[in-house]
């Protein structure tokens, strides 16, 4: 399967995405994670995203759209795959419409995550990420690590991210709402939307993604 995930900063996309793409046995690729790990490695294109990120604004679209592009192309990408955070506004929805087009692939299904704004500020504030692998997510309430500051899965340390300051995620929200959500019509247009509640346990948002998902098909 070829599925989009989108939803506001803070939904469980990442969540969800690492969990939907096991059961779905597919790669789960998140333009956030790359851009992260190569904040980590001081890369050129790390140091770039970095500045952009920390204010909460999008990363230029040439070189979100080239980084998107090359992990897509990644072997274990051929037989499907979950994007989590990408496109993130019109024209990077309408140049991977180009990419696909090019392979003679298509998208199954839009995947949207809704949660109102109250719940999304409350999930990031406490959200806390392991810096060995990012795909541990844990938060100090709704998730609290056996041991604070500690990752149960591997013991690696856990952080805050630079960009969940209250200020930034505004700016993240608003952008969302701005050049994000336009995408939701976007794939209406093309069929593939399917809206799902953010809302409850994450076994159970699960859940809801599985069927929803399936239905569709
Ligand atoms: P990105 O990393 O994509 O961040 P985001 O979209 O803001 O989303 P988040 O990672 O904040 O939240 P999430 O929905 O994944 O929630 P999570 O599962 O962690 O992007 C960051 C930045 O990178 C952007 O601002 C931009 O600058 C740049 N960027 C990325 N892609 C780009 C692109 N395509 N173009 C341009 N720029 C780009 O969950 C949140 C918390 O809630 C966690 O603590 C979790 O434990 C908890 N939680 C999850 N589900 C539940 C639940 N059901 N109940 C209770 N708690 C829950
Ligand atoms: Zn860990």
């Amino acid at each position: 399967m070829r599925i989009v995930l989108v939803g506001p900063p803070g939904a469980g996309k990442g969540t969800q995405a690492t969990r939907l793409a096991e059961k779905l046995r597919i790669p789960h690729i998140s333009t956030g994670d790359l851009f992260r790990a190569n904040i980590s490695r001081q890369t050129e294109l790390g140091k770039l995203a970095k500045s952009y990120m920390d204010a909460g604004n999008l990363v230029p679209d040439e070189v979100t759209i080239a980084m998107a592009k090359d992990r897509m192309e990644q072997p274990d990408a051929e037989g499907g795959f979950l994007l989590d955070g990408f496109p993130r506004n019109v024209s990077q929805a309408e140049a991977l419409d180009e990419l696909l087009k090019t392979e003679s692939i298509q998208l199954d299904a839009v995947l949207d995550l809704e949660a109102p704004e109250d719940e999304v500020v409350k999930r990031i504030a406490g959200r806390r990420i392991c810096r060995k692998d990012s795909s541990h997510v844990f938060h100090v309430s709704y998730s609290p690590p056996e041991q604070e500051g500690v990752c149960d899965v591997c013991g690696g340390e856990l952080y805050q991210r630079d960009d969940d300051t209250e200020e930034t995620v505004r700016t993240r929200l608003e952008v969302y709402h701005t050049q994000t959500e336009p995408i939701i019509d976007y794939y209406k247009a093309q069929g593939l939307v399917v809206t799902i509640s953010a809302l409850g346990a994450v076994d159970d948002v699960t859940r809801r993604a599985l069927e929803a998902l399936k239905r569709d098909k």
